[in-house]
């Protein structure tokens, strides 16, 4: 298999093939992860969450993520690599600038952020100057304190048509791909149907493009944590690290995973 580009990326949703991607933090496990088939795999800022320890992806820095992924880069052969901008990263266009050119220098071929509003024009200035972008939409743990705590986002009908505005938004400021984390089912449905770049869900419902999980949960990694429901331990069917993400990917290209019990209403 040859790498996977951005444009493969985008025809990948004109042809209705779907999108399997799962984070990854060190080389060893992106191996696996590469072998396995995975079209994208994310240097998450979950990475403050599931290797740091901490309660919320606040405190990871810029340069945490550009160690990660270069660590990841080393164990990538085919998959596209995507690294996220971390808290505050991206509260200036040129301060994303910076930090996603480290980030392409250190191996990945995307940058990702969360939110519309401002960061539509950091948006704008990454693809203005050749740095793809992938947008995220939707529950965006960065506002957590905001939002006080991880809930479903875009459930009343103000919030939805403000959701849908935004994905629209993102897609026409030049982002190449839309993270769609915890939104009804429907709404995800409506969003893909909108935007001409492809949605790639977590607890979005079976209709996006794609879907993503954290590694550590898709491998029933979650001790210490009540288990969202979006979530589903591969581990168990794939009888081995890189069986587990095999099955993962299977049941994503098969429409398997998500069942409609992991989708929110
Ligand atoms: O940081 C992360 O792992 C993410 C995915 C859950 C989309 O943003
Ligand atoms: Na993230």
């Amino acid at each position: 298999r040859a790498r996977l580009t951005v444009p493969a990326l985008r025809r990948m949703k004109a042809e209705g093939r779907r999108i399997a991607a799962i984070t990854a933090y060190d080389a060893g496990f992106a191996r696996s992860v590469d072998a396995a088939g995975i079209d994208l795999v994310l240097v998450g800022d979950s990475l403050g969450m599931v290797c740091q320890g901490h309660d919320s992806t606040l405190p990871v820095t810029v340069d945490d993520i550009a160690y990660h992924t270069a660590c990841v880069a080393r164990g990538l052969y085919t998959a596209l690599l995507v690294a996220d901008l971390p808290f505050q990263a991206d509260a200036t266009p040129e301060r994303a600038l910076d930090a996603s050119t480290r980030f392409l220098q250190a191996g990945a071929a995307m940058a990702k952020l969360e939110g519309a509003g401002h960061k539509l024009e950091v948006i704008r200035l990454l693809s203005e100057r050749e740095i793809p972008v992938c947008a995220h939409l939707g529950l965006t743990p960065q506002s957590v304190l905001r939002l006080g705590g991880y809930k479903v986002q875009g459930r009343e009908a103000a919030a939805a048509r403000r959701l849908l505005e935004d994905a629209k938004a993102v897609a026409d400021a030049g982002a190449d791909a839309l993270v769609l984390e915890c939104v009804p089912s429907s709404l995800a449905a409506e969003i893909t149907a909108a935007v001409a770049i492809p949605t790639i869900g977590i607890g979005a419902g079976p209709a996006c493009d794609g879907q993503i999980l954290v590694l550590h949960d898709l491998l029933g990694m979650n001790s210490g944590h009540r288990r969202p429901r979006f979530v589903k331990d591969f581990l168990a069917d794939g009888g081995s690290i890189e069986g587990a993400f095999r099955a993962y990917a299977d049941a994503v290209r098969s429409g398997a995973f998500p069942a409609p019990e992991h989708g929110y209403d």
